[in-house]
């Protein structure tokens, strides 16, 4: 069965007062029905872009620049308006950092449902829904303004999670929240999409809360996906060189022994493709074709890795070793 959603060599500029930046320079992403993937990366590595570009949601400076997204097999670009709102609508659901900006500071929240529901929505329904995020049916009643940050995100996941989507594309949704209630919002979603069997893709700097919550990661750097396969894999023995430095750990490849230093430097900032692999300025590895040679995609046990270097065990180990 071909996944739900495939993303293929995906390309994103953002063009503005004269300047290219180069948000997603050929990012790669499956995803299978029920999966919950957490695509983790450092800030302006380019996890809002390729969220937003799943649903064509890119803002009017963004140019796809090249590449692929398939939701259930049907090729988002070339789909015409009616097909995109259809695909949106039965597939995809989103839910963004801010929650206030997604919800209508004119409308009572009920009233919000209601229109997400369609029509025939009586209020046991829409109390319903509320229940389903752990929220009062009185909440119905309130206007955004009125709720909490923690509230009116359940709400936002509520209507997101209203029609049942297939996917849902949460975009940092609990980085604004504190700490208690980024778990309990957290609990909602996981749960809810579980027994809906909603795929959920997590989008996040916040590494141990992946982690605890995804069966799968991906990690992302340079508006590419680095390395990305099963959870306890890619955090537990990273193949990349970044994914390492990132979770404090050696390379499963690196010899006994290994140090890693905290990544020192800066991310990149792209404004056209990359000619070799962006993270060679930061890298303990680097040898002198990442400089000029894109690293394509290799296999090293169940992950897929952009390096050069993946799963060349003594020499990885060789170079971090001090
Ligand atoms: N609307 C925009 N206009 C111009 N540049 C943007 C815009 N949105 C994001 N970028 C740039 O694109 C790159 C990727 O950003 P983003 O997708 O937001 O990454 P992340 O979510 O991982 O922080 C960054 O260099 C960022 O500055
Ligand atoms: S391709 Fe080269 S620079 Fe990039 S991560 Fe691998 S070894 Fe480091
Ligand atoms: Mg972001």
């Amino acid at each position: 069965m071909s996944p739900l959603l495939v993303v293929d060599r995906l390309a994103v500029d953002y063009r503005a007062n004269g300047r290219t930046v180069r948000a997603l320079d050929g990012a790669d992403l499956e995803v299978a029905a029920g999966e919950t993937v957490g695509i983790v990366g450092e800030s302006g590595s380019g996890k809002s872009t390729l969220g937003a570009a799943i649903g064509r949601l890119l803002p009017r400076t963004a140019r796809v620049d090249g590449g692929v997204i398939r939701v259930a097999g049907e090729s988002l670009f070339e789909l015409a308006p009616a097909d995109l709102r259809r695909v949106r609508r039965e597939r995809l659901g989103f839910v963004f950092q801010d929650p206030i900006a997604s919800l209508d500071p004119t409308m009572r929240v009920g009233r919000q449902l209601t229109l997400v529901l369609g029509r025939g929505t009586g209020s046991g329904d829409v109390a319903a829904h509320l229940d389903r995020v752990k929220l009062d049916a009185r909440t119905a009643r309130s206007y955004p303004h009125e709720l909490s940050g923690g509230m009116a995100q359940r709400v936002a996941i509520a209507m997101a999670m209203a029609g049942e989507p297939e996917l849902l594309v949460a975009d940092e949704p609990t980085a604004a929240l504190d700490s208690q209630v980024r778990e309990e919002v957290l609990d909602v979603v996981f749960s809810l999409a579980a027994t809906t069997g909603t795929g959920i893709i997590w989008l996040s700097h916040d590494l141990a809360a992946v982690a605890r919550r995804c069966s799968r990661v991906a990690v992302m750097y340079g508006g590419r996906v680095v390395e990305q396969g099963p959870a306890a894999e890619v955090l537990g023995r990273p193949a990349h060189p970044y994914t390492a430095a990132l979770a404090g750990s050696a390379p499963a490849t690196a010899a006994r022994g290994t140090r890693l230093e905290p990544v020192p430097g800066r991310p990149p900032m792209l404004t056209g493709p990359s000619d070799g692999c962006s993270f060679a300025p930061r890298c303990a590895f680097v040898i002198d074709r990442c400089a000029h040679e894109r690293p394509p995609a290799v296999r090293v046990g169940d992950q897929d890795v952009l390096c050069h270097r993946a799963g060349e065990p003594a020499t990885i180990g060789q170079g971090a070793t001090t």
